[in-house]
């Protein structure tokens, strides 16, 4: 009976089995674009190479790119299109309606946060809510803060020198972007520039929970569950310590504030201040304000606005370290508005210098801001590229890595050149539409401003103050090996260490 039992439970799933294939080869809706028949018939092969291998099923979908050309169904629901005039087309914005996979927001953790909502007109009341709060008037206005956080830096970077310390420079970067984020949105600094070593737990925690990205896309389950752990008990038990029992109490510390932010009246008298305030606004729809919605869009803002900048700003490190003509040429342009090492130059000043705009840019490039694909869903139009036409409903993507390195566009593209961009702007050539680290459209990040004041702020104390040479760091840490959703090197984790050799006295 048993047996029985058994072997019809069998024969059922190999008849499902053999029926899905077939529908998914012949009869479903993208049958008939290019592909591997094994990607198109299941999520084997794209589950083998990012959760087994880890991160490295970019790179097999850069060989479909090559064996079937610019577009190809990577799995048996996703197009993958390889075609930097057509990036717009699928991260459009406007009246154009965009939303986002939920097989890939799921992976954030956050199901409440701006960054995470599928649906597009939900996603524009939550946007509409923080628009004003980033504009570059705002971060404008924010500039003293973030001069004082680079002053800050400045003086923890004479210290490694003094101590002659070798120093990693994500975790210093880090220690900015992540002081001045928490001064805007959370009312106060949370103090990293003042940590010993530049110790940052939160990051490092975070940095281990990207190791889940793809895992919890292919097990949602696994991520619904550590959405939903108990930090409070988990805290009072202290079930977890190192750094992620500090990502608990910092997320425990977010979800008071969120709750006093919503039942303290001063916010509804009073203009939007800190972040908390703003998303409690009284404008703001009551469905809107829960505890969870406020606590997932704070912790997204400290993660978005502290890794991906410091990553950027860590690129610029590492090239000038290796690279001392650039230093010098750098920083002899730098002397234009700062006569001094200790000068306070302005953004807009430091925005006119060529050399230091095609440093950012060239830095942006090479570290892509999200690795992973990011797909849209366009639900009521169809997409349309060449022959083909896209089901409206479809997810549809296009790697940023493949656009920063399409060599039609970026000749040499692996090579840190920060005159292609002054050659560009000679020749009027519009380089900067295919520079998608902030992606582009409905879901460009909010936080563009805001990054660009801190890069220029930084790089400009960075490169006028000091000398630095690489101390046991080579490319092979900094370039993409891995697609984790954020780029990880191939080998451990992303770093570039410096020794500071000099500091510049005139
Ligand atoms: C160089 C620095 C940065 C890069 C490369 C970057 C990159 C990105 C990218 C690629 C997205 C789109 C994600 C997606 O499509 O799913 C995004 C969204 C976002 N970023 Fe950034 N980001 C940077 C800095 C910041 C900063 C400083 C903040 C802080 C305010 C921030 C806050 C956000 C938020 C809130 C979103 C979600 C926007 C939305 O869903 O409408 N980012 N960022």
């Amino acid at each position: 009976m048993t047996l029985l039992l058994i072997s019809t439970a069998f024969s059922g799933i190999v008849a499902y089995l053999i029926t899905r294939t077939i529908y998914r080869l012949y009869f479903h809706r993208l049958s008939g674009f290019p592909g591997p028949k094994i990607a198109a018939i299941s999520f084997l092969p794209e589950f083998y190479h990012d959760v087994i291998r880890r991160g490295m099923y970019i790179w097999e979908v850069e060989r479909m790119h090559e064996e079937y050309g610019p577009i190809v169904r990577i799995n048996p629901r996703e197009i993958h299109i390889k075609d930097p005039f057509y990036y717009d087309e699928i991260y459009a914005g406007g009246a154009r309606i965009r939303d986002k996979d939920p097989a890939l927001t799921i992976s954030l953790l956050t199901p409440h946060a701006m960054a995470s909502t599928n649906g597009h007109e939900q996603h524009r009341v939550r946007r509409n809510i923080l628009g004003n709060f980033f504009s570059r008037r705002s971060v404008t206005n924010l500039e003293d803060v973030i001069q004082e956080k680079v002053n800050m830096l400045k003086g923890r970077l004479l210290e490694a020198f003094d101590e002659a310390k070798v120093v990693n420079l994500p975790p210093v970067f880090a220690a900015l972007t992540a002081d001045v984020i928490t001064h805007y949105c959370h009312g106060g600094s949370r103090g990293y520039l003042t940590a010993p070593d530049f110790k940052n737990n939160h990051m490092e925690a975070l940095d281990n929970l990207f190791t889940l990205f793809h895992i919890n896309r292919f097990v949602p389950p696994l991520a619904r569950i550590l959405e939903r752990l108990p930090l409070e008990t988990m805290s009072k038990w202290g079930i977890l310590s190192g750094t992620l029992g500090e990502l608990i109490e910092t997320r425990l510390q977010t979800r008071r504030q969120a709750a006093k932010a919503l039942t303290s009246p001063e916010n509804k008298t009073s203009g939007p201040e800190t972040l908390f305030q703003a998303l409690a606004a009284e404008s703001v729809p009551a469905e809107e304000k829960t505890v969870p919605r406020l606590e997932d869009e704070a912790s997204v803002l400290f993660g978005a606005g502290t890794e991906t900048t410091a990553r950027t700003l860590s690129v610029v490190g590492f090239h000038l370290a290796k690279n001392k003509d650039l230093m010098r040429e750098l920083r002899d342009e730098l002397k234009q508005v700062m006569p001094y090492p200790d000068s306070q130059p302005t953004w807009s000043q430091l925005e006119k210098l060529p050399l230091l705009g095609g440093v950012i840019q060239e830095a942006l490039r090479l570290s892509y801001g999200l690795s992973g694909r990011m797909a849209r869903i366009a639900p009521t139009e169809n997409l349309i590229y060449n022959k083909y036409i896209i089901p409206k409903g479809t997810p549809v993507s296009q790697s940023v890595y493949f656009v920063h390195h399409d060599p039609t566009i970026f000749p040499n593209p692996k090579e840190f050149d920060p005159e292609r961009w002054i050659r560009a702007s000679r020749d009027q050539v519009n380089l900067r539409k295919h520079i998608l680290s902030f992606t582009k459209g409905s879901r460009q990040c909010l936080g563009m401003n805001l990054a660009y004041a801190e890069m220029y702020l930084t790089l400009a104390m960075f490169a006028r103050n000091f000398d630095v040479d690489l101390a046991d760091t080579t490319e092979d840490n900094i370039q993409l090996g891995r697609d984790m959703g954020l780029p990880y090197p191939r080998e451990g984790r992303f770093s570039a260490r410096v020794r500071i050799t000099g500091v510049i006295k005139d």
